[in-house]
């Protein structure tokens, strides 16, 4: 019998496998035609302080293999949300996770505390909003990511991820300043920035022109962004996210050090992915003699 538990930080999850923010709607929303047994947690969808209405159609688009989203996070607000979706995280069957963005480090810290309130298990914080006072995105900025963190761990005492951006210049550093401000593990990472353009209208293929590419090309990105932040950080836990399709793209971030594996865009074409990611884990490690899935974290080889 494999084991599947795996340990992050504070929190020991059932599963290596999370469903990543965004794909699967409120989760208690999900969970119906999903697989949530298999998940050893599930994040929410964004959600701010207000209700933000998003882009204007289209906002999704294939984009090769790949994916590019640009939904501007559309949410309904903190109050709307808890007042609709708390009641139902006790009874998920998964737990649930929320996931904080705001314009103001001070609004992060708001609904932060809305999240703890409703009954969610942990606060994952989306550092890769673009709009905080203007300058670029927060999780290209080692100080501004810092001061989101540090005010919600200041809010909130149960869990907190810090979700940075494949993008940084220098993620390593912008996740050495978050774990400094509080979190508890990093998710590594948010959608990479992508364009694409529909060449017979001559039309981006998203309202927005720039949106976030998901999927598998993002892997060997996120995969690179994964071996940075473990090297430069040997004990910071870490969640890897981007791309993963398979038990194997998962095994693969174990190795290079991610103690758990967030799917995303999968979850569009295959609702009950998680279910076949996780037996395909379990299978390998049958075969590889390996006991445990936890056994598998860090274990890549020096070339
Ligand atoms: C349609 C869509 C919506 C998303 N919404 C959010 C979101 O609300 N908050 C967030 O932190 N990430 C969001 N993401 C990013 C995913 O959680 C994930 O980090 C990213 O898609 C990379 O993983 P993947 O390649 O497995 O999809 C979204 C992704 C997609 C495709």
């Amino acid at each position: 019998m494999t084991s599947t538990i795996v340990e992050l930080g504070p929190v020991t999850l059932r599963s290596p496998i999370i469903g990543a923010a965004g794909t699967v709607g409120s989760v208690v929303d999900f969970v119906g035609i999903s697989t949530p047994a298999a998940y050893g947690a599930m994040v929410a969808k964004s959600v701010a302080g207000t209700s933000w209405t998003g882009r204007p159609a289209p906002r999704i688009a294939p984009a090769g293999v790949g994916m590019i989203n640009g939904i501007g996070i559309q949410n309904p607000g903190i109050d709307a949300w808890a007042a609709e979706v708390g009641p139902q995280i006790a009874s998920a069957g998964v737990p649930v996770w929320g996931s904080c963005v705001g314009t103001e480090v001070e609004e992060f810290a708001i609904v932060s505390k809305g999240l703890e309130a409703a009954g969610v298990e942990a606060v994952e914080i989306n550092l890769s909003c673009p709009n905080l006072h203007g300058h670029g995105l927060i999780a290209f900025d080692p100080s501004a990511a810092a001061a989101v963190v540090s005010a919600v761990r200041g809010a909130i005492s149960i869990p907190i991820g810090a979700k940075l951006a494949p993008d940084a210049s220098d993620i390593a550093a912008v996740a050495g300043a978050v774990a400094e401000a509080g979190a508890d593990w990093v998710v590594v990472a948010n959608t990479a920035r992508g364009a694409a353009i529909d060449i017979e209208t001559r039309r981006p293929k998203i309202s927005g022109y720039v949106g976030g590419y998901s999927g598998p090309p993002l892997k060997p990105i996120v995969m690179r962004c994964v071996v940075e932040v473990r090297r430069a950080h040997p004990d910071l836990p870490i969640i890897g996210c981007g791309g993963v399709v398979s038990g194997e793209d998962a095994i693969e971030y174990l190795m290079a050090g991610a103690n758990a594996v967030a799917v995303g865009t999968a979850h569009f074409a295959e609702p009950k992915v998680g279910k076949r990611l996780l037996a395909e884990i379990v299978r390998w490690c049958r075969k590889h003699q390996t006991g445990s899935v936890r056994e598998l974290v860090g274990t890549v080889r020096e070339w």
